[in-house]
């Protein structure tokens, strides 16, 4: 039987949206705006500009090389580059890790696509208890898990679909979207009285935040943002042709990100401080302390309505990039349809995403290090795998398959790829270390102290 021919994207900026969609998601509307808050405002922001430029971005197109230039799953692709020794192991890995991360993440997700209903149905009034009503909402044993799965559904319709008739025409009509919404709600928040508070909390630089921990939280955000060290961008890599350099395509694909992050932080905080709230982070920010804000404000339920809509469709462009590793993964090496696949490991991810719901119902007394269960999916994937599997793929790109030949890929056609010398020195030595420094502090903050 004929092999049918591996997709391809349809167009340099095909890939760039789809790319810009996995990296765009819940990190960039509440957490980017909050540790910046945090840590020192544009001092913060100046700090991760540098993070991002000289460890995400080499990182970035290290992992995008390492697909295209075998043009498979990030398990074969690690089996093609060395074979006959176990660095397959690091591509299932992190395929494993974005399996495991789709499934708390849908759950997530969920929440946030039936407060978009809830917004249109009436439920932000003023006055109302939020606190109350999202306990009430995830602590149902139904409601969350019907969510949940609504989501997985479009997930894996979207996948079986294909790449370029799922994720790519997908990208294409939500990316932009996500752009009008986020424009709409940042003119929102900076035309209310009182914003001025919110943009000085954000950002007016204060330096003597500026330690250590704020390199490590630059860093930590840098490499979850950009979805890194889980296959991702392994698996979007492989369906590039070599007609656009890697280097223009990442530039582009950090810029969407990083302008979608900012903007987040002066869509939210201006409204946050402009009606006397105090900033939090994290789901409590977008589900407790938005809803009450949105109903301060006049047409706060149509707001309110575009928010959870933005926060969704932010989620979706990554729940479908987390999916598609382990599709691509059986259907390169186990031959299975797309179809087939999408469906069996989108249900897999479903189950698996259950007791992290019911984490806030029957299974409430269930902890580890002190975190619930959804909190423990979060902790173990996002503050334990995913620094792994970026340690050891750029170790692997350094030495194995050899920092010589990734940057040649990366050079195919040429391009503005900036680091010349420089990429080798990173991608060896300096990336791992600061790889190392992210895990261990990490580690140190939620085991010690
Ligand atoms: N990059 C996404 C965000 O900022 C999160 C994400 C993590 C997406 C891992 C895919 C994989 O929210």
């Amino acid at each position: 039987m004929a092999k049918k021919s591996r997709e391809q994207w349809g167009s340099k900026i095909g890939f760039i949206l789809a790319a810009a969609g996995s990296t765009v998601g819940l990190g960039n509307i509440w957490r980017f705006s909050y540790v910046a808050g945090n840590e020192g405002g544009a001092a913060f922001v100046l700090i991760y500009l540098g993070v991002i430029f000289f460890f995400g971005y080499p990182l970035l197109c290290t992992e995008i090389a390492i697909g295209r230039t075998t043009q498979k799953n990030p398990v074969g692709a690690f089996k093609a580059l060395a074979p006959n020794s176990p660095w397959w192991l690091v591509g299932a890995l992190s395929v494993l890790t974005s399996f495991f991360i789709l499934s708390y993440y849908s759950v997530i997700a969920g929440w946030s696509l039936s407060y978009t209903f809830k917004a249109l149905l009436g439920a932000f009034t003023p006055g109302a208890d939020f606190a109350g009503l999202f306990v009430g909402h995830i602590s149902q044993i139904w409601e969350p898990i019907i969510w949940h799965a609504v989501f997985m559904l479009i997930t894996l319709t979207i996948i079986g679909a294909g790449v370029v008739n799922g994720i790519q025409r997908v990208s294409k009509v939500l990316m932009p979207l996500l752009f009008i919404l986020l424009i709409l709600l940042v003119v929102r928040g900076l035309t209310l009285d009182g914003a001025g508070a919110g943009i000085d909390f954000y950002l007016s630089p204060d330096f003597s935040k500026v330690d250590g921990g704020t390199f490590s939280a630059a860093l930590g955000q840098a490499f979850y943002t950009l979805s890194l060290g889980m296959a991702i961008m392994i698996t979007y890599g492989s369906y590039l042709n070599k007609e656009d350099n890697i280097g223009d395509s990442s530039r582009m694909v950090i810029g969407l990100d990083t302008m979608v992050a900012i903007l987040a932080g002066l869509a939210i905080f201006p409204a946050v401080f402009a009606f006397g709230f105090e900033p939090n982070s994290g789901p409590g920010l977008a589900f407790i302390t938005l809803p009450a804000v949105f109903a301060s404000m006049p047409l706060g339920a149509f707001f309110g309505f575009l928010f959870f809509l933005l926060l969704s469709i932010a989620a979706l462009t990554s729940t479908i990039s987390l999916l598609e590793p382990s599709v691509s993964y059986l259907i390169d090496e186990k031959g299975w349809e797309r179809k087939t696949a999408s469906l069996v490991v989108g249900t897999a991810i479903f189950l698996v995403g259950i007791p992290a719901s019911l984490g806030y119902s029957v299974l409430s007394d269930v902890s580890f290090l002190g975190l619930d269960l959804l909190d423990s999916y979060d902790f173990i994937t996002n503050a334990v795998f995913l620094p792994i599997g970026g340690l050891l793929t750029s170790i692997f790109a350094g030495y194995v398959w050899g920092s010589k030949n990734a940057a040649q890929e990366l050079n195919t056609p040429p391009g503005k790829f900036a680091f010349g010398k420089w990429y080798e020195m990173l991608l060896k030595y300096i990336i791992p270390a600061a790889i190392l420094v992210v895990l261990f502090v990490g580690l140190y903050a939620q085991i010690v102290g």
